[in-house]
């Protein structure tokens, strides 16, 4: 097969990169390893920044629209008492709840819609030639083998990437940081228990309120990485979830827990973004904790700019864009992880921190610094919905 751009990784990433290709007239193949079922039923992030619905909506992929719903603001609750903060007022955006399993459903029935080249489970894939012209061999889900041969390749094959090892260690510098702790995630089924998000900071640690559907929750409570989900009984889940979240006569609404995860928390980059003809984007170059709600959302703004960047190249010949990807893309990358670190540390307890008191009075004071002014609260509001694409 013969292509003008090869994409490793049916995600929402790659297959949002090859739904703004198709639609620019520029050939696009997508290799990935997983089935079409897995990936849709994984359970993955919930909000989206304005930006990425309007990267969606632009592009004709509009269900968030009527299934999605817009949150203008969020609620910190800091031992059990609520703070609004008011995104809309504060910063005239606003964020959506659509979860990530619905905008890769939208996006691979849009690109079979279109005819799009999209093989789901493939086996023995490998890639060859990143600083020529970039070849991937691969199995295809019924047994055949192929090399797809193309101009660019697109490393978006999440978190454990086997594109970015590719690049030879003398000319990629990778950045890595651990936390001390993890997320328990959960779905139940109840009734949702506010009407926008909780990120709750108690002294027996954080909590984060969630939603799917007027019939499935999304919740979160910090734990040890070393939790096993099988565990914990749905009482024991509840007794943390009420000791940080319930007080001042809010209650949560509880249900069966239906499903239980660990999520580990890790920083990390891997720069450049480019080796080549290799472009990486998404969760194959970076990953960020959950807390600030931002790894689909980079991975999406890295798809446009490089698609910004990719159809450049092919119209007019320019390297121009190409050239800058990489930087521009990390430029957003960074804040992010800056970001994401700081809202970790701002709202959860640290166990391994041996300065317990000092360290839990001066988070509180950080957090009564910043809810009570208007410019803190706006400053958390500016990040949280994003910023602006340069
Ligand atoms: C969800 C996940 C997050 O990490 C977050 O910050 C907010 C919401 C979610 O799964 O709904």
């Amino acid at each position: 097969i013969t292509t003008q751009v090869a994409i490793m990784g049916a995600g929402p990433a790659g297959l949002m990169l090859s739904h703004l290709l198709h639609q620019a007239g520029i050939d696009n193949t997508v290799v990935e390893i997983r089935s079409r079922a897995e990936i849709s039923a994984t359970i993955r992030a919930g909000i989206l920044e304005a930006g990425s619905v309007d990267l969606l909506v632009q592009s004709g992929v509009d269900n968030v629209l009527r299934n999605g719903h817009e949150h203008e603001g969020t609620e910190f609750r800091v031992n059990g008492e609520g703070h609004r903060i008011d995104f809309k007022g504060l910063t005239g955006s606003s964020v959506w709840l659509y979860p990530q399993n619905d905008v890769f459903d939208d996006l691979a029935a849009r690109r079979e819609a279109d005819g799009g080249d999209v093989r789901y489970s493939c086996s023995n894939t490998d890639v060859y030639d990143l600083l020529g012209k970039p070849s991937v061999f691969f199995t295809d889900s019924e047994g055949t083998d192929f090399e797809l041969r193309a101009e660019i390749l697109v490393g978006a094959d999440g978190s454990r990437s086997y594109c970015r090892r590719q690049v030879p260690e003398a000319s990629r510098k990778t950045y890595f940081n651990e936390y001390p702790f993890a997320w328990f995630g959960i779905l139940t089924e109840a009734p949702r228990s506010s009407p926008e998000l909780i990120y709750a900071n108690s002294e027996h640690g954080f909590a984060l309120i969630s939603q799917r559907t007027d019939t499935v929750q999304r919740m979160y409570f910090q734990c040890d990485p070393s939790a096993n989900p099988a565990d914990w009984t749905d009482e024991q889940i509840w007794e943390q979830l009420r000791l940080r979240v319930n007080g001042n006569g809010f209650e949560l609404k509880e249900g069966p827990v239906t499903d239980k995860v660990v999520l580990p928390f890790r920083s990390f980059v891997q720069a450049p973004m480019r080796h080549g003809n290799l472009f990486l984007a998404g969760d194959a170059a970076h990953t960020v904790p959950p807390t600030g709600a931002k790894g689909l959302n980079l991975a999406l703004h890295d798809m446009r700019l490089l698609f910004e960047s990719l159809d450049s190249y092919f119209k007019s010949g320019s390297t121009a864009l190409i050239d800058t990807y990489s930087d521009r893309a990390l430029d957003r990358v960074w804040k992010a992880q800056y970001f994401s670190y700081w809202m970790t540390t701002l709202l959860h307890t640290v166990p391994t921190e041996t300065n317990h008191e000092f360290f839990r009075a001066r988070q509180l004071g950080e957090l009564r610094s910043l809810l009570e002014s208007e410019r803190g609260r706006a400053y958390i509001a500016e990040c949280y919905t994003g910023w602006p694409t340069k």
